[in-house]
């Protein structure tokens, strides 16, 4: 059994003890609530605001819920209304399954969903409304556009934050979300990212063994995310504007999503920042295009196809690939050689990973769900008010993958400074249901670095 499911099963039957006692939480909990910055001290319960209520928001909400006794869904925000009443549908029949698999007694988890019809905010705004209504922590996982504003404000309100990958689309947000992780340090809020891999605990394990220096000294990582691509984009209907229709189709416009390269691959080009210790690289050349990606209106301007090299301090470099071609095989990997050994990651295998070389290691830690640790490890923190900031290299892991995006597009050798210095502002100055930016194709060579 993995070690998540055994820590649910001791929280349900922990939760139904509590329930029964009248109060959520246990006196041990109620003992350790003292995360005063997020008015949680003195509460048993600490008030969970979702922003952006898609897929990923939903998943989050529910191991959020499933993570502490005391956590309730107190408010939800989205752009279009009809998305929260979708996700709360999902989060109540979740939670009924929890009930079920604690016995089917009690609506212990069925009662932690406390969102009234006044806590639902649709709209641009909706992210503010939500962390001003009582919230303790937030839950980001609108499309990655519009995370450095809803870091900057939920920090700046003293909540703890759940940050979903990637957490910028160019220079301007990564600058912003570094300086939201420092205010988060100073006020000793919880900033946990959405990088999940790194709370999966077999590769964890390994990464731990190559910092150790099992492998010898690392020399060159290579990574891939090839896919067959995303969902089909939505043709524009007449009665959307234009905003409306790149926000609904948001993966395929560059400003929202910051290509694919951004907003999915960006897990593998983790891997290659955390296997050099979060040094970030000094250089990035790439090539990159679109080969099967048909050319209409609806799929944007982002490209189907990126192959990237970066030059670490000393000349250690690190590979990345990935691609969006329907009808080839997917891969997700990685591949690290050092000067003693190496290791090729294959995280989707769910068994323990292995080093080979002078000193053989085989890994031994279970296959965790890495979605539900976060949130184990978030909220555990809280109660203890203890602070987890995995800010910087989460805004510098989301950089990497922004460089490598400028480096193909323009054609041109892009440095880490450029990079983070960039003026060039993919969003716009105020979000408003009109106009739109433009999709315009970049072409190497002619398109402009920064
Ligand atoms: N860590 C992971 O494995 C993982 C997996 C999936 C998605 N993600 C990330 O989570 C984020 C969301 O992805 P998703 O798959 O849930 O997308 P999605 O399209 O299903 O959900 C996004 C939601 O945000 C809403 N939204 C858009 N703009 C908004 C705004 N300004 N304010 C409030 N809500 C807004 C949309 O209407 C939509 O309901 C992305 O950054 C994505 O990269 C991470």
């Amino acid at each position: 059994m993995a070690a998540g499911e055994l820590d649910r099963r001791e929280f349900v039957k922990r939760s139904a003890a509590f329930a029964a006692a009248g109060s959520i939480a246990g006196p041990s909990l109620a003992a350790h609530a003292v995360g005063a910055h997020a008015n949680v001290a003195g509460s048993d319960s600490i008030r969970v605001g979702l922003i952006g209520c898609g897929g990923r928001g939903t998943g989050a909400v529910v191991q959020a819920l499933r993570a502490d006794p005391g956590t309730v869904l107190h408010a939800m925000g989205d752009a279009f209304a009809p998305r929260i009443e979708t996700c709360l549908g999902h989060v109540h029949n979740a939670m009924a399954q929890s009930d079920e698999q604690a016995g089917g007694g009690s609506s212990t988890f069925r009662d932690k969903v406390k969102v009234d019809e006044d806590h639902r905010f649709a709209g641009f705004d909706a992210y503010r409304r939500v962390i001003d209504s009582g919230v303790d922590m937030v839950i980001l996982t609108t499309p990655p556009a519009f995370r450095p504003e809803h870091l900057a404000y939920a920090v700046g309100a003293n909540k703890h934050v759940f940050c979903e990958k990637p957490v910028a689309v160019d220079g301007p947000g990564i600058r912003s979300v570094l300086a939201s992780a420092q205010e988060a340090r100073e006020r000793g809020l919880n900033l946990m990212s959405g990088f999940c891999w790194r709370y999966k605990l077999q590769v964890r394990e390994l990464f731990e063994q190559l910092h150790a220096g099992r492998a010898g000294e690392i020399v060159s990582v290579s990574s891939t995310y090839n896919t067959t691509g995303w969902h089909k984009p939505q043709p524009r209907k007449p009665e959307w504007t234009e905003m409306e229709w790149r926000l609904r189709n948001w993966h395929y416009a560059t400003w929202l999503s910051g290509d694919h390269i951004v907003e999915q691959a960006v897990h593998a080009i983790d891997w290659l920042h955390w296997a050099y210790r979060d040094v970030p690289p000094d250089r990035c050349v790439a090539v990159g295009g679109r080969m099967t990606r048909p050319d209409v209106p609806e799929t944007g301007n982002v490209y189907d196809n990126f192959s990237v090299t970066y030059e670490f301090p000393g000349g250690a470099r690190a590979y990345h690939m990935c691609r969006h071609w329907p009808n080839t095989p997917s891969d997700n990997t990685m591949y690290l050689q050092g000067t003693k050994g190496r290791t090729h990651m294959n995280p989707w295998a769910g068994r323990p990973h292995a080093i080979v070389g002078e000193q053989p290691w085989e890994g031994s830690a279970p296959n965790n769900d890495m979605y539900q640790q976060e949130h184990d490890e978030l909220f555990a923190s809280i109660r203890a008010g203890e602070t987890i900031n995995d800010g910087e290299w989460m805004a510098h892991s989301t950089l990497m993958a922004i460089m490598g995006r400028m480096a193909a597009y323009s054609g041109q050798v892009v440095t880490w400074e450029q990079a983070l210095n960039s003026q060039e502002k993919l969003t716009p100055d105020t979000w408003e249901w009109g106009d739109a930016p433009p999709c315009e194709l970049a072409i190497p060579g002619v398109t402009k670095s920064a």
